[in-house]
């Protein structure tokens, strides 16, 4: 029984998506970080893997699974679910079959591979919040902006933007629910300020001109990936009853997933205590 009722609504749990058409920049790894911080707390959460080809968030939860079992840890699960494209077309209503098995849950965690599939679209659509990594790149921006190379400034949305616009639309349109668009800049540098710098302005003037919310970014870490082989998170490693000594980079990756789930508006969940395991 999850500790906190305060955060469940009252008939469905809150659908959080991970996406973003470029490849790489850090979806998994969010949503697994995500879906950890919520458990630790309490929360009873499934998390559905629509990249299921690549699999990477399924693969990190049967590590966890195999962790708890080799190490007796009790460590918190969610409620895994993987859907694929192959061998036949899966679409929006196997998604909402899948949906509608978690009713119970207090949030759904789903990740999406970093390409245009009707079952991303679908995904896409069913999202409460919609969380984008982009890598601090250029490159990353693209997909959802154009830049102008002279006046380095937004030129116009790019199709990432439009894809999401008319996952908006969708979910507008099948249930009046609205999505609430945050994105997040990922695997910062210590060093390339210049870089940094224009990258925060480009990502605000498109902020204001396509209309998401910028969450505080997340820095370059090791702690990030080098937990993937025992399916834990810097955050499990507080509390394990194996408790590993805490470098300060830790502590900082635990402070940047806070403020992720802050800006993402389930600040309330971090009023919970981490249970122990
Ligand atoms: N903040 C970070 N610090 C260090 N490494 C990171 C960070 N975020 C992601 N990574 C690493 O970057 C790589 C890409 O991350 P991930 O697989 O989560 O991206 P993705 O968007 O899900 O990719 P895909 O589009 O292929 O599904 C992985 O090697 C991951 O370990
Ligand atoms: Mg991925």
């Amino acid at each position: 029984m999850s500790a906190m009722t305060s955060f469940r609504a009252p008939t469905k749990p809150r659908v959080i998506v991970f996406g973003n058409e470029k490849g790489g920049t850090g979806k998994s790894t969010l949503a697994m970080h995500l879906a950890v911080a919520l458990l630790n707390r309490g929360m009873k959460v499934a998390t559905i893997d629509l990249d299921a080809r690549q699999g990477t968030l399924s693969r990190y939860i049967a590590n966890r699974r195999l962790f708890a079992e080799r190490t007796g840890n009790p460590v918190p699960m969610p409620e895994h679910l993987a859907l694929d494209t192959s061998p036949h077309q899966i679409v929006e209503q196997d998604l909402a079959t899948a949906l509608s098995h978690t009713a119970r849950c207090d949030a759904v965690v789903i990740d999406t591979p970093g390409y245009d599939s009707a079952l991303s679209q679908a995904g896409h659509g069913y999202a409460d919040v919609l969380v984008t990594p982009i890598n601090d790149s250029l490159i990353d921006l693209d997909v959802i902006a154009h830049v102008d190379p002279h006046k380095q400034n937004i030129n116009r949305p790019s199709h990432y933007a439009e894809r999401v616009w008319k996952a908006k639309q969708a979910r507008a349109k099948r249930d009046r629910g609205s999505m609430d668009w945050v994105v997040v800049r990922n695997r910062l540098g210590q060093l390339d300020a210049r870089n940094k710098k224009l990258m925060a302005r480009l990502v605000a003037e498109l902020a204001k001109r396509i209309g998401f919310r910028v969450a505080e970014g997340i820095h370059e870490r090791v702690i990030y990936r080098e937990l993937f082989l025992d399916g834990l998170t810097a955050e499990d490693l507080a509390t394990l009853s194996d408790r590993r000594e805490a470098a300060m980079s830790h502590v900082a990756a635990r402070q940047e997933i806070r403020n992720l789930i802050r800006a993402l508006g389930l600040a309330e969940t971090l009023e919970t205590p981490l249970v122990s395991t």
